[in-house]
């Protein structure tokens, strides 16, 4: 048998080798990487595990409830790759930066557009709440200059675990939202609540598939952040409270040691409890 031979017809052996030869050299160079490797792995995988039909069926049956799942407020295939860590990989490597930069971390999908502007020291919580917070710091470059103008976005779940896009009968819109922006000293504060631990949506296939891996699906208490500037590369970011028990068992593998904030309870305050955070900004 030719080369030639063992690529036209399929083989086990060849298999991989047999699909990519069908790419035409006309296709876009960087769609035939990508789909050659992708063609190349998913072979080798299929042989590692030596997949029985039955499996193959079960997969095909995952993605396709997967999919039905998908549209207006869920994205299923955005949680598949958070729960497989895809998300925090593709972002690790979009987001290198140098050390002492604030690092990135999954944006989920919770974040909403056209969220009102505040002055500095406004109260993001509109639906009362027990634990209330002040969140304060600066926002610096990789020199420790302040950043003036530098656009803070921020978002968290309520005290009872949900966004209020999660509830939108029960708590008011941009409920635990706000954007803020520093002036000349680069400083930000403003109060909200102490963020408390959810489970990620898992009431659909993504779901399923954790309870037979004997995974849970509790993110650690977070508070989110994009923080950007002019002439700086944005953060997606979050700061996660210390202590908290699924720390170092993120459903969607989000933790990053420096990201963890200490949320301290303050005597005679105006709120309960108060974090601080600095976030260093790298010039792009
Ligand atoms: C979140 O933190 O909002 C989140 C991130 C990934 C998946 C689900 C939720
Ligand atoms: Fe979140």
């Amino acid at each position: 048998m030719t080369d030639q031979t063992q690529i036209a017809y399929f083989t086990e052996e060849a298999s991989a080798e047999t699909v990519n030869a069908r790419v035409s050299d006309d296709a876009d160079a960087r769609l035939k990487t990508v789909m050659e490797s992708l063609v190349k792995h998913l072979h080798a995988f299929v042989k590692d595990v030596e997949l029985t039909q039955d499996e193959w069926g079960v997969a095909i049956d995952f993605l396709t409830r997967t999919g039905q799942i998908c549209g207006g407020n869920r994205q299923e295939f955005i949680l598949l790759s958070d729960v497989l860590g895809v998300s925090m990989l593709v972002d690790a490597i979009n987001n290198r930066r140098p050390s002492g930069a604030t690092e990135n971390t999954v944006l989920g999908p919770f974040h909403v557009d056209g969220v009102p502007d505040y002055e500095m020291g406004a109260n993001i919580t509109k639906a009362g709440g027990r634990e209330t917070c002040r969140f304060f710091g600066t926002v610096t470059d990789l020199d420790g200059h302040p950043v003036a103008g530098a656009r803070i976005d921020v978002w968290s779940d309520s005290e009872d675990g949900f966004y209020d896009v999660q509830q939108p009968d029960v708590q008011p819109r941009h409920n635990n939202r706000g954007v803020f922006t520093t002036g000349a000293d680069g400083k930000y504060w403003f109060d909200g609540i102490k963020p408390v631990s959810y489970p990620i949506p898992d009431d659909g296939p993504v779901g399923q598939m954790l309870g037979h891996l004997g995974r849970h699906p509790y993110r650690p208490a977070h508070m989110h952040f994009i923080v950007s500037a002019e002439g700086f590369d944005p953060v997606t970011t979050h700061t996660f409270v210390a202590g908290d028990d699924y720390l170092t068992s993120d459903a969607v593998f989000g933790v990053k040691q420096s990201l963890i904030a200490t949320f301290d309870p303050v005597e005679g305050g105006e709120t309960r409890w108060q974090s601080r955070y600095d976030f260093v900004l790298q010039r792009s």
